[in-house]
């Protein structure tokens, strides 16, 4: 189980410090916007080589970009731990997945809600990392889409089939009322943005969330 803080809800003007908040979270989660994929825009290359440097936590990095093809082996070369492209942008997810697993990256494919994940099950052999959105991608603080429970489901049930080690992620709306129903539809690496960083204590707020994946799993 990963608990992986999205910095979308941190204070842009000291991302340092709010890395160092959530030191002990397992990943930190950084949300790449590029206003096409996603009408919002946020941060690229060299910022997130930066917050690579100062991070005490390996860099989670969600592209909401187009042409991932061409970007996100970059986000890789630069010393991102896990590397999810969007597979509604990319041209050849085969290859690109190789290619970021070849740059040392975990490969991660992401699904927007309104896309279904079996057409994609053969991808499986070249991915760490399935991210299932549950909610559109663009903005933090959006409601939880229990709708995606599901997609989660079938995903988990694909690995099984599959035998690899392959994680599950969700991103949107994971909260101590939500993240429960994550882990219990087969997710185990869980992003939280508002839940952590909208409330005072962070670090309290990761605990909180692991604390309830735990008891869940027991
Ligand atoms: C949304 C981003 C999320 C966002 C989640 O497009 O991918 O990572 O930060 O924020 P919350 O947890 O507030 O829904
Ligand atoms: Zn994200």
């Amino acid at each position: 189980m990963l608990i992986s803080p999205s910095i979308l809800s941190a204070d842009f003007a000291n991302l340092e410090e709010e890395l160092d908040a959530i030191a002990s979270a397992d990943w930190a989660h950084v949300d790449v916007m590029d206003g096409h994929f996603v009408p919002n825009l946020t941060i690229g290359l060299p910022v997130v080589e930066r917050l690579v440097e100062v991070s005490p936590v390996p860099i989670d990095t969600h592209l909401m970009i187009e042409d991932p093809d061409r970007w996100a082996p970059m986000y890789a070369e630069l010393g991102a731990k896990s590397v999810t492209f969007h597979i509604e942008a990319a041209a050849d997810p085969k290859t690109l997945a190789r290619n970021l697993r070849a740059l040392g990256a975990r490969a991660s494919m992401a699904l927007k809600p309104k896309t279904p994940w079996e057409p994609y099950a053969e991808l499986l052999p070249e991915l760490d990392m399935v991210l299932v959105m549950t909610v559109e991608p663009g903005f933090g603080g959006q409601a939880f889409m229990a709708d995606q429970m599901p997609k989660v489901r079938a995903v988990r049930e694909s690995v099984r089939r599959y035998g690899g080690e392959v994680w599950i992620q969700v991103d949107g709306g994971v909260s101590a009322s939500t993240i429960e129903q994550c882990a219990e539809a087969g997710a185990d690496v869980f992003v939280a943005g508002s839940a952590v960083y909208n409330a005072d204590d962070a670090a309290g707020n990761v605990d909180k969330l692991r604390a309830l994946v735990a008891a869940h799993q027991h």
